[in-house]
């Protein structure tokens, strides 16, 4: 059976569909079999950044309700072949979910693949806690900055309380993406550190994820940022990839003197 891990967050547009097709992508890379599901109905963008946009027929709400099986609505990637993508629902109700349905949809993909990557909406909004509650696994993306932050640490305490591992007495286990980094904001203390990050959420550190321009440019092109092998966000990606399956990776380092920007201008 395969495993479900949820890329959540507390705020908007912290990178979750962002991190959700390029640690998919970089899975599927590492030889998984890997689903990425997008459960941000309403405001579907996963497609974009994967380049699928054109294939969409059926979405995860047609699934749910028969209108379509399972293998008609999975779209396989176009470059790596053991990777599907099952997109959102254009609906503007986001509370169209329902848990049994969620519940059988997730359990037929675990028979199938390695991997189920969930990319959720933020946690304020509907269709949230259909996310989380059959997570095995839930990345917290945050932004450095406190109103992410905090917003980040009240999802943590919803997980805790809703998921089904925590109502078999069981935890979701939980770790922190800090996406956005820029290291010479941070050295110039204008921006909160990745240690101030965990210091507040309390959580295992995957990823830091340098800002990275390039992001924009991939996004609009349709070819997520991992096959890009000059950018640094790639490489934070990738090897968040490898922590997943159990790998020690050191963490990148992003220091402006010793780093990538460091040898090049410094
Ligand atoms: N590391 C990064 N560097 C630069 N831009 C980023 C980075 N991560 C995400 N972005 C940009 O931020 C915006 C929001 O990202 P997205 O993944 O859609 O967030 P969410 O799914 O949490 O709403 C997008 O325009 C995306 O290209
Ligand atoms: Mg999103």
């Amino acid at each position: 059976m395969g495993e479900v891990i949820t890329i959540t967050s507390g705020k908007g547009g912290v990178g979750k569909s962002t991190l959700s097709a390029n640690l998919a992508v970089g899975l599927a890379d590492l030889g998984k079999r890997i689903v990425v599901v997008d459960f941000d109905i309403g405001l579907r963008n996963l497609d974009m950044i994967l380049g699928l946009e054109n294939r969409i027929v059926y979405d995860v709400v047609d699934v749910m309700e028969e209108k379509c099986n399972l293998t008609q609505a999975l779209i396989n990637d176009k470059r790596t072949r053991n990777l599907y993508f099952l997109p959102a629902s254009q609906t503007s109700d986001k509370n169209i979910l329902e848990t049994e349905k969620v519940a059988k949809l997730i359990y037929d993909l675990k028979k199938d693949f390695d991997f189920i990557i969930l990319d959720s909406p933020a946690g304020i909004e509907g269709g949230f806690e259909h996310s989380i509650f059959l997570a095995d696994r839930a990345i917290i993306v945050s932004t450095p900055d406190v109103s992410a932050v905090r917003d980040a640490d009240r999802v943590i305490g919803i997980i805790d309380a809703k998921s089904q591992k925590a109502k078999d007495g069981d935890e979701v286990l939980k770790y922190v993406v800090v996406n956005r980094i820029r290291q010479n904001m941070v050295d110039k203390g204008e921006m909160l550190s990745v240690e101030d990050v965990l210091s507040i959420l309390a959580l295992p550190l995957i990823g830091i994820i340098p800002e990275d321009n390039q992001i924009i440019t991939s996004t609009n092109e349709g070819q997520p940022i991992y096959y890009n092998n000059k950018s640094q966000a790639a490489e934070a990606y990738g090897r968040i990839a490898r922590r997943i399956l159990g790998e020690k990776v050191p963490m990148m380092d992003l220091s402006v003197k010793k780093g990538f920007f460091g040898r090049i201008f410094g």
